[in-house]
């Protein structure tokens, strides 16, 4: 049984399907925008109103948008797609939805079809034509060729046809001739169904699109195929065709205004603005600051593999990989259990030495995450014990994992992942402080101060956010600069990592983190007066010595920028701009000093005029490797 983290019950494009009594139009538009920061390169719709008509378009959706105005865009019947390009450049013929040969059939999929090359190559030979560059557009017509060849119904064609390829998907099909059918399958890329009460049928890549619509979903497991046909659902097995009993119905809970802007001009900063709440949610009925207690369900079954762990793996991607950088310094800081953090992408390539007393940490905003779902998948097969850290429930990591913990951060759908961050920092804050308690590594009365100093933070983090104005003005000089320095020791290491990550895929600047001490190494050399360097320069264990690399930056003419703590003077005197934050323990300066680099970032990105929340190249969650 998946653990599902024990308590309750997200790459690269995103689809969206309808069959039912009304329209599909409304929603299927809806439902695309929604998804939109899956992907953004292109889009397109298919609808059956006696006909298949099809409509893409490369460009956001809102182009797609207008070019169907003019167009007859009826039917109860349709399937929607926003792409993030994988195989083909982002165009109109590239975008979905792809059909077959004959014209009946409409495919959209999200994910790679990696052996779709041979098996192109033999459609070709049997007189097969492609007009896109896409795996896509061969798997609809590898369907079609199975269905025309073994003389099959649509529903086992897909499901051949399934069995077939390698890779990864969830797909919605359509057909001419069959008014009343929706196919949707998944391995390896989300899908969900949404149950409407009047015997309408919603699937989208994540419940964004439904929720308006109904609050019942099912989740769709690996290897599963939905049929939809006649206002009745049956989802079967792919490999053996076995009919699944009573799917499991859940009843979504999440509100309509945690996935709109709320008045903010965009996701990313109200996501920032979020924060107070989102860190204090990720705590919520875990710590009892009084009696030093501490209780996380999806824990509990597990503690004692952590007491006896022999090391701690922790696997992840981006901004997650530096959430897991800082759980490395608080493990080993409290629990005293080594720690490796892993870059997903590499260890599920490499032979890694894994074992049964190992834990892994596999963290993750989406739960999707390619690179991170394979360094699972292979951690596991060596036996090591998996505990995931993730926010987007019902995806694959509470799924494929022994058990873990839900950041409950609320839905992030900026690009840039902020509250994310936080509230991941946050959970694993709480988990190895409870850890160090059980291997008798911390005093009880440490713990209560710690667990004490946690529960301050949500306020600490609204008053970081108080810099905003100044922040401006600093984002105001430095907009224009070329390339930006990023610096921190300790656990401000990381911090200096996810600012330089925040820069870069937002703003377009060329951005490096790295150790202060290790800049002398080599970075150094990059110093002039064009160089802005943002060193966070907290008070605690450091602070002399980051004081030492500030001077080092100083005489090579650098422009400092420093993070430093309420009331600092000495830095103030050297620096060029200081942003203050609220003093906190050192272990918990990454979750206030995180919070002027976000907002750095996030006004130079919109005084150059980029877009924030769908960042060019990128997706929020990346379900290929
Ligand atoms: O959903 P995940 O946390 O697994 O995603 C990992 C990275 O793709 C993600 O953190 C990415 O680096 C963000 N765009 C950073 O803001």
């Amino acid at each position: 049984m998946p653990s599902q983290f024990n308590f309750f019950i997200f790459l690269m494009c995103g689809i969206v399907g309808y069959i039912g009594g009304r329209d599909a139009y409304p929603f299927l538009i809806n439902g695309l925008k929604r998804l939109e920061y899956r992907g953004y390169d292109s889009a397109g719709i298919a609808l059956l109103n006696n006909t298949l008509n099809v409509y893409k378009k490369a460009g956001k959706v809102s182009e797609l948008e207008e070019f169907v105005a003019d167009k007859d865009i009826h039917g109860t019947v349709g399937i929607g797609h926003t792409r993030w390009a994988t195989h083909g450049e982002p165009n109109d013929r590239n975008a979905h939805p792809h059909i077959s040969q004959d014209g009946t059939l409409a495919i959209i999929h999200n994910g790679i079809i990696e052996n779709y090359a041979s098996i192109k190559e033999a459609l070709i030979t049997k007189g097969h034509t492609f007009s896109s560059d896409t795996d896509t557009e061969v798997l609809i017509h590898f369907i079609e060729d199975i269905r025309d060849n073994a003389k099959v119904e649509l529903e086992e064609a897909v499901r051949l046809a399934l069995n077939e390829v390698v890779g990864a998907y969830a797909i919605a099909i359509i057909s001419k001739n069959h008014p009343n059918l929706l196919i949707a399958a998944r391995k390896g890329s989300p899908l969900v169904v949404g149950v409407g009460n009047d015997g309408a049928y919603f699937i989208a890549s994540d419940a964004t699109p439904i929720i308006e619509y109904t609050r019942n979903v099912i989740y769709l497991e690996d290897r599963e195929i939905a049929v939809i046909q006649d206002q009745k659902l049956v989802i079967k097995n792919i490999n053996d065709n076995k009919v699944k009993k009573n799917p499991y119905i859940e009843k979504l809970n999440l509100s309509i205004e945690s996935i709109e802007k709320g008045g903010f001009e965009n996701f990313m900063l109200k996501e920032i603005y979020e924060q107070p709440r989102s860190i204090l949610d990720s705590m919520r009925g875990r710590i009892n600051t009084k009696n030093g207690t501490f209780q996380m369900s999806g824990l509990r079954e597990y503690e004692h593999k952590f007491i006896n762990a022999k090391r701690i793996i922790i696997v992840a991607c981006g901004t997650s990989w530096h959430a897991g950088l800082v759980a490395e310094y608080l493990f080993e800081d409290f629990a005293r259990i080594p720690v490796e953090v892993e870059y997903a992408s590499e260890f599920r390539y490499r032979n890694p030495v894994v074992g049964e007393d190992d834990i892994v940490i596999a963290i993750s905003q989406s739960g999707e995450t390619a690179d991170t779902l394979a360094a699972i998948e292979l951690a596991k097969s060596k036996g090591a014990m998996i505990f995931g850290i993730c926010n987007v429930v019902g995806s694959s990591i509470p799924r494929m994992t022994h058990a873990g913990a839900y950041t409950h951060a609320g839905p992030e759908i900026g690009v840039a992942s902020t509250k994310a961050f936080t509230a991941q920092v946050t959970v694993l804050t709480l988990i190895a402080l409870h850890i160090a308690q059980l291997r008798g590594k911390i005093a009880d009365k440490d713990l209560r101060r710690f667990f004490g100093e946690l529960e301050t933070i949500p306020s600490k983090v609204e008053k970081a956010l108080l810099s905003n104005d100044l922040i401006i003005k600093i984002a105001e000089h430095f907009k224009d600069a070329q390339n930006f320095l990023y610096l921190g020791r300790g656990y401000c290491f990381p911090v200096a990592l996810e600012g330089a990550l925040k820069l870069k895929e937002i703003s377009y600047i060329h951005a490096e983190g790295y150790p202060a001490a290790e800049m002398k190494h080599g970075p150094i050399a990059l110093i002039d007066e064009n160089m802005p360097v943002v060193v966070i320069a907290t008070e605690g264990a450091n602070y002399e010595k980051v004081v030492s690399n500030i001077q080092e930056v100083k005489a090579r003419k650098g422009r400092i920028i420093a993070i430093v703590s309420e009331g600092d003077v000495k830095i103030k005197a050297m620096a060029e701009y200081v942003i203050e934050i609220p003093h906190t323990e050192d272990c918990m300066v990454p979750l206030l000093a995180t919070i002027p680099l976000q907002l750095l970032s996030y006004h130079i990105a919109i005084m150059r005029g980029c877009n924030v929340d769908q960042p060019r190249n990128l997706a929020k969650s990346v379900t290929v490797e």
